[in-house]
């Protein structure tokens, strides 16, 4: 079992490590999302005495996950995690690092798992997962998501927004650039920034994602914003 002081060993920790460096708010964005889901789909459901059903799309390494357990208690108040992503190697590497009995690990695409499979749900989140889809992909698994959530359900969203203002989206675009070139070797930060530059082709606004969001019926509002990293709280009436 993983908890956030043993966090990754090896290759792992290296780049958990540089990941830091490059993006110094990173514990704060990823903790923001875990403090969100124990406050926002747990407690809640504890409130009404009953165990929540959640489900986190996008697992990769776990630093996500990693959050969620630090803020939980190591799960305390859930039925049931749902532990989602289309890399059969992520969900292994998962699957062998958090041996925890509610949490049951899925290797699909985040469509099909929450237009599909996925059972009624109490909450779902995602951190860094979403942006990774062109826009119009984006949009159904917002549907999906918001289908299989139980009214008054939420939905945690952290990923890379952009500003609207077309200046301060250059200068924070700049300073992450620069922040990967300052503290990662040459190589690897050139392999970063064509991501970011990647990247950056598909990100919403804080603006256009939360006008998304409410037009599928979502009642959402921005709970973090630092530099390119937003955590979004989507409620379901
Ligand atoms: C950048 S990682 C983020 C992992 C973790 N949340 C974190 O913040 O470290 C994104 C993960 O999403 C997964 N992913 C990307 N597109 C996906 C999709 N359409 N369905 C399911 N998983 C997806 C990738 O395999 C990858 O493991």
């Amino acid at each position: 079992m993983k908890d956030k002081d043993a966090l990754f060993k090896g290759s792992q920790a290296k780049e958990y490590a540089l990941f830091n460096r490059a993006v110094p708010h990173h514990d704060d964005f990823q903790r923001t999302v875990g403090r969100l889901v124990n406050s926002s789909i747990i407690r809640p459901a504890a409130a009404k005495g009953k165990k929540a059903t959640l489900a986190e799309g996008g697992i990769g390494t776990g630093c996500t996950l990693s959050m969620v357990l630090d803020e939980t208690g190591m799960l305390a108040g859930v039925e049931r995690l749902y532990a989602v992503d289309v890399s059969p190697a992520m969900v292994d590497i998962c699957r062998r690092d958090f041996a925890i009995p509610q949490i049951e690990f899925v290797t699909a695409d985040l469509l099909s798992f929450f237009g599909g499979s996925a059972p009624t749900l109490d909450g779902a989140y995602s951190a860094y997962t979403i942006h990774n889809l062109p826009q119009v992909d984006q949009v159904p698994i917002f549907k999906a998501i918001y289908a299989k959530l139980k009214p008054g359900g939420c939905f945690v969203d952290g990923d890379l927004l952009a500003y609207q203002d077309p200046e301060l989206q250059r200068s924070v675009f700049q300073w992450q650039q620069d922040m990967v070139r300052k503290n990662l070797p040459p190589e690897l930060a050139e392999q970063w920034i064509d991501h970011y530059n990647q990247d950056a082709l598909r990100y919403f606004t804080a603006e256009q994602l939360l006008s998304v969001l409410s037009g599928i019926g979502f009642t959402a509002r921005v709970e973090y914003r630092e530099k390119l990293e937003a955590v979004i709280l989507a409620r379901k009436p």
